[in-house]
């Protein structure tokens, strides 16, 4: 089983994989992946947090992991995705992949033997989610019926994930952002049929109410050319104190980081005493360990 979009997993399988990560954190599940277990890590784009998670995490289960940046492999003088995902899955156990365009995560599963995971792509951020969605469970505990208030670039992959796993998992999910800029198509229908997901240009209306406040980056990879009239048109979006004042009082405030303080973020909010960012990359490191697990049982 491969793990590429978040509409993957069903809501028992997301919960499942929920589980795995409390009993991996209280010690009640011990060695559960193959002993020398490897991952590949294929990635194109940089990374932090995925990254080290992802091999903390492999370190953690008793195998290892393996960097391949494609950029100093033969995939830079024309080696095909499908051959090298066929070479890769001849070594390696799992293979993660973090690259902009979302086919080539396709192309890679195809051909791999082994499970694929998406790491980011242009379109999605899975993996992301999972730890977004398990670290909203973790402060208040539940999800059902929560509000979840996305706000700034609601096109982006982050957004479409959060979206799709939320809604999945019975929260609602209001998107608010400037005029013109509009969620992704297949991803917003998708989440429509999971639950209620709503459109606001306006900051008081979709933000009043929030149990969450959830902002990303202004400028994904791939926008840097368009860095400044980004950052022109998201400005107002920015989440600060003043927007938090429209949420619940007990909202929590969530950014997957890298953050941009003073652009998306300001630094008083992030640092703030709502702010639960430094949970969440943690959970990186817990759900990414549980899905690991999973997908070498499925
Ligand atoms: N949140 C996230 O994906 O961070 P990195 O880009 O550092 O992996």
């Amino acid at each position: 089983m491969n793990f590429i979009s978040s509409d993957d997993l069903s809501e028992k399988q997301v919960l499942e994989v929920f589980s795995i990560a409390d009993k991996l954190q209280s010690g009640e599940l011990k060695n559960p992946i193959k002993e020398h277990s490897v991952l590949a890590l294929l990635f194109s784009e940089p990374s932090t947090r995925t990254r080290v998670s992802f091999e903390v995490a492999m370190a953690q289960l008793g195998g290892s992991a393996v960097y391949i940046a494609t950029q100093t492999s033969q995939m830079k003088r024309g080696e095909t995705l499908e051959d090298t995902a066929k070479v890769i899955s001849g070594y390696c156990d799992f293979i993660a992949v973090r690259t902009n365009e979302h086919k080539d995560v396709m192309t890679i599963a195809k051909s791999s033997t082994v499970p694929v995971i998406n790491a980011l792509t242009h379109l999605e951020h899975p993996t992301q989610a999972l730890a977004d969605v398990y670290t909203i469970i973790k402060h208040n505990k539940r999800i059902k019926g929560l509000k979840i208030a996305f706000v700034g670039d609601i096109a982006q992959n982050t957004a479409s994930s959060l979206m799709l796993t939320a809604t999945k998992l019975g929260a609602s999910v209001s998107l608010v952002g400037p005029e013109g800029i509009t969620p992704n198509e297949f991803f917003y229908r998708k989440s429509k049929k999971y639950g209620k997901v709503e459109l606001y240009n306006s900051i008081k209306e979709g933000v009043t109410g929030a149990d969450v406040i959830y902002t990303d980056t202004f400028v994904s990879m791939g926008d840097e050319a368009e860095a400044d009239r980004r950052k022109k048109l998201f400005e107002p979006y920015q989440v600060n104190k003043a927007m938090l004042q429209f949420a619940k009082s007990d909202a929590i405030v969530m950014h997957p980081l890298p953050a941009h303080r003073g652009e998306e973020i300001t630094s008083d909010v992030l640092d703030g005493k709502q702010s639960v960012v430094w949970d969440q990359a943690k959970s990186k490191l817990y759900i990414e360990k549980a899905l690991l697990v999973y997908l070498s049982e499925n």
